[in-house]
């Protein structure tokens, strides 16, 4: 499967159980900064079967951020950590992974978190971090994605899932869909089309990444 997704894309992919039985559950955490829509479109997904997954815990940095209600909504454990306490990043991410690896998890989904992140953290999920980012990478990394894009004129804009590496939005890229940007568009516009396909792309990157990394670590198959 193309990681380019048109809206012709099946939502659904091989599941990556197929080729571990039996661990049928992925142990996702989550960290969000913002409302959570992504978080969301995650626990859609699963309860929907197109992602076979179990949403840990969520970590949020912002004590008004609406994804702790909606984790709340789904019954997953928020754990709000104030990154106003750390001076420094690292602590904070020992915190993080602290936090995380008492919830036993695997996989990390950086949905909407406004931090920059270090190796203590990239380094504790080696290859099972990822982020998504509402730009067609590498166009448009860092801050104020969609105002960038809408500044610079172009006429597609998107989003990208890809694996963290410690120079932000840099990291390998996973799965990747496109938007138009119309003559009319605002930003909130503009973003509000790009995150409808961000609820698309995000639980199929998680899947397609999950079985990547399973396979890769699974003995050749007897003849
Ligand atoms: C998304 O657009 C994501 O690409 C960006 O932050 C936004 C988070 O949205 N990194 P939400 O909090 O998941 O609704």
């Amino acid at each position: 499967m193309s990681s380019f997704l048109s809206d012709s894309t099946p939502s659904l992919i091989s599941p990556w159980t197929d080729l571990r039985p039996d661990h049928p559950c992925l142990s996702v955490g989550v960290l969000a900064s913002g409302a959570g829509s992504n978080f969301t479109a995650l626990a859609r997904a699963i309860q929907e079967g197109r992602l076979q997954a179990c949403l840990r815990v969520v970590v949020y940095n912002q004590a008004t951020a609406g994804v702790a209600q909606r984790a709340r909504d789904e019954q997953v454990p928020a754990v709000f950590i104030d990154h106003r306490r750390f001076p420094e990043r690292e602590p904070l991410d020992a915190m993080i992974v602290d936090t995380l690896r008492k919830h036993q998890v695997e996989w990390v989904v950086m949905a909407g978190w406004m931090r920059v992140v270090t190796p203590v953290l990239i380094d504790a999920f080696a290859g099972r971090i990822i982020n998504i980012h509402p730009s067609l990478l590498p166009s448009f990394p860092g801050l104020r994605a969609v105002e960038q894009a809408l500044a610079a004129g172009v006429k597609i804009s998107g989003c990208t899932v890809h694996h963290v590496s410690p120079e932000v939005d840099r990291g390998p890229i996973i799965c990747q869909a496109a938007v138009p940007v119309l003559d009319q568009d605002t930003p909130s516009s503009l973003h509000e089309r790009i995150q409808v396909q961000e609820h698309r792309i995000l639980p199929l990157a998680l899947s397609m990444a999950a079985r990547l990394a399973v396979s890769s670590t699974q003995p050749p198959a007897a003849h």
